[in-house]
C-alpha cells in the first residue's frame, strides 16, 4: 500500500473498524492487575465490593462517567467478575420500550449486573420504569387500557446497574440520584499509558521499543483506547513498510500520517482551536457558533474534543464562551496578538 492509500484507509476509519473491535476486546484487562491507573476510583470500588460481599447483597448501582475509551466498559466487566456475577451488557437507546426493560430486569437473577452503556440516553419512560426498580427492586407494570386498567407490582431479585456515560450533563437529577456510587473517570497519565501499551504490546506480539512507546503515550491524549489504536496503526504502517521492529522514527513516521501531533491534538482538534484563534480573534466564544464555523456536532465537540483540551490547558471555559490560551497559540505557532489581554482568560 502506498503512503496515501493507507492514509485513506485510516481517514475512513474515524469509528472504530469491526476488526479493532475485536480487538479491544481481547485487550481488555481480565483482571485488576491489567487495569493501569485510576487508582482512587479502582480502589474506591474495590472496597465498595468487599463490602457487598461481606453483607452477601449485590453492590450498589454505581455510575461511571468520563470521555470515550477510558475504561467504563472494562472496568464494568471487571467488577461483575469480582463480585461472580453475571453481567448483561444494553444502552440506553437500544432499550425502546418500557416493556423491553421489564423483560431485561424478569430475566435478571439475585446479584447480576445489567450494563446501560450511554445511560443518559434512555428515554423518559423507560427511565421512570427504572426508578422503582433502582430503588425497591420493584417493576410497575400496567395491565389493560382504560378506566379498567390497574397496575401490578413485580418484584425483581436485588441487582446491580451499572451505567456509563460520556455526557454526565445531560442526565437528569432523579436519575444520577439514584445511583449510590458515582465515579468520573479521568485522563490517564503517560506513566500509566506506557504501562498499557507495552502490555498490549505484549499480547500481540509487536516488538517495541521504549522510545517508540514513549512517543505513542505522548501522542494518546490520555486515553487508552487512542494509545491501543495508535499501537496498532503504527504497527500495520511498520508491517507494511519494512517488516521490522517499531522504532522511534518509524513511529513517528507512522503517526504523522496520522495526523496525530506531538500532544496528540488530530485535525478536528486543530481545526476547533484555529476557529476560536482565526475565525473569532481568540474567544470568547459560544460553542453554538464554533460548532458551526467547523460544522461539527456540538455533542462531539463537549464530549470529544473539549475535555482534552481543556485538560492540557489549551482553552478555558468561561461565563462569555470559550477562550484559547497562549499554550494554543505556541502549540499552533500563531502568534499571540497584542491585544490579547489575560483578562480574557478569567
Ligand atoms: N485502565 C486501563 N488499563 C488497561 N487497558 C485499558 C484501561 N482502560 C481502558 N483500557 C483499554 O482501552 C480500551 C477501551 O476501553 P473501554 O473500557 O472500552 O472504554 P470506555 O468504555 O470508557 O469507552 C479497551 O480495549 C481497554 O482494554
Ligand atoms: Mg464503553
Amino acid at each position: 500500500m502506498k503512503k496515501n492509500e493507507i492514509k485513506n484507509k485510516v481517514k475512513n476509519e474515524a469509528e472504530e473498524t469491526p476488526e479493532e473491535e475485536v480487538l479491544f476486546t481481547s485487550l481488555r484487562a481480565k483482571d485488576w492487575k491489567e487495569f493501569y491507573g485510576q487508582k482512587k476510583v479502582k480502589e474506591a470500588i474495590r472496597i465498595a465490593i468487599a463490602a457487598a460481599k461481606k453483607r452477601k447483597e449485590a453492590i450498589e448501582h454505581i455510575l461511571l462517567y468520563g470521555p470515550p475509551g477510558l475504561g467504563k466498559t472494562t472496568l464494568s466487566h471487571l467488577i461483575a467478575k469480582e463480585m461472580g456475577s453475571n453481567i448483561r451488557v444494553t444502552s440506553g437507546p437500544a432499550i425502546e420500550r418500557a416493556g423491553d426493560l421489564a423483560s431485561i430486569l424478569t430475566n435478571l437473577e439475585k446479584g447480576d449486573i445489567l450494563f446501560i452503556d450511554e445511560v443518559h440516553r434512555l428515554n423518559k419512560v423507560v427511565e421512570e420504569t427504572l426508578y422503582p426498580a433502582m430503588e425497591d427492586y420493584a417493576l410497575d407494570i400496567i395491565i389493560g387500557k382504560g378506566p379498567s386498567a390497574r397496575t401490578l407490582r413485580l418484584d425483581l431479585p436485588q441487582f446491580t446497574i451499572i451505567g456509563a456515560t460520556t455526557r454526565i450533563g445531560l442526565l437528569s437529577a432523579p436519575l444520577r440520584d439514584r445511583f449510590g456510587v458515582v465515579h468520573r473517570l479521568s485522563f490517564y497519565d503517560p506513566k500509566d499509558l506506557e504501562e498499557i501499551i507495552e502490555k498490549a504490546a505484549t499480547k500481540l506480539k509487536v516488538p517495541i521499543d521504549k522510545d517508540s512507546v514513549l512517543e505513542i503515550a505522548k501522542r494518546a491524549r490520555g486515553t487508552p483506547r487512542i494509545a491501543l489504536k495508535l499501537l496498532k496503526r503504527a504497527r500495520d504502517y511498520v508491517q507494511v513498510k519494512s517488516e521490522g521492529k517499531l522504532t522511534k522514527s518509524l513511529i513517528k513516521e507512522a503517526l504523522d500520517m496520522l495526523e496525530v501531533d506531538e500532544v496528540g491534538l488530530d485535525s478536528s482538534d486543530v481545526r476547533y482551536l484555529k476557529a476560536i484563534i482565526e475565525k473569532h480573534s481568540g474567544g470568547p466564544v459560544g460553542i453554538e457558533t464554533i460548532a458551526s464555523t467547523i460544522s461539527e456536532d456540538i455533542g462531539t465537540i463537549e464530549e470529544v474534543i473539549e475535555p482534552y483540551l481543556l485538560q492540557i490547558g489549551f482553552i478555558k471555559k468561561t461565563t462569555r464562551g470559550r477562550v484559547a490560551t497562549p499554550a494554543a497559540y505556541q502549540h499552533l505557532k500563531i502568534n499571540l496578538p497584542k491585544q490579547i489581554k489575560q483578562d480574557k482568560l478569567i
